[in-house]
């Protein structure tokens, strides 16, 4: 079957089995920000963005997916240009292996997209079925409030580009 989707801002058409999931597709296709954790929906390492919405990809049938409009971490910043949420992870030393770290990234910008002023107790239940085996969670909340901080500055818009009017 053949499936039709915006990536990153690109219509793309990919060839799938109708069992693939949708990180099947992603990682056959070179997308392989999003991690292959537990592959049953339960680390969010394979967390990426459906229309919007932060989606286990894992988990997430390929047929359910053609017309929709999916992001990855690919589609967020770049090495010389990060993502505010990307940032505020690597200033705040956030990640150790890195493996769960697509995945929570994916989660936090959705969760600043909805409440960019979150409380800690907010991050944490955003977060709460995102797992992470090296860094004991509490420089992730860190950089999450930070990146909260950053997109709240003028000029950068909740989604981390920029405010119109200010790239001028
Ligand atoms: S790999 Fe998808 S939730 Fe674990
Ligand atoms: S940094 Fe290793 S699993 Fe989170």
């Amino acid at each position: 079957m053949e499936i039709d989707v915006t990536l990153n801002g690109v219509e793309r058409t990919f060839e799938a089995e109708r069992s693939d999931s949708l990180l099947d597709v992603l990682r056959r296709n070179g997308y392989t920000g999003a991690k292959r954790g537990c592959d049953t929906g339960n680390c969010g390492f394979c967390t990426v963005a459906v229309d919007g919405e932060p989606e286990r990809s894992c988990i997430k049938p390929v047929a359910t997916i053609d017309g929709t409009d999916i992001e990855t971490i690919e589609g967020l910043g770049s090495q010389d240009d990060l993502h505010p949420v990307q940032a505020a992870f690597v200033d705040n030393a956030a990640l150790q292996c890195g493996f769960c770290i697509p995945g929570m990234i994916m989660q936090s910008r959705s969760l600043l997209a909805e409440n960019p002023d979150p409380t800690e107790a907010e991050i944490r239940e955003a977060l709460s079925e995102n797992l992470c085996r090296c860094t004991g969670y509490e420089k992730i909340i860190d950089a999450v409030q930070d990146a909260a901080g950053r997109m709240g500055e003028e000029g950068v818009a909740t989604d981390g580009g920029l405010v119109r009017g200010t790239d001028e």
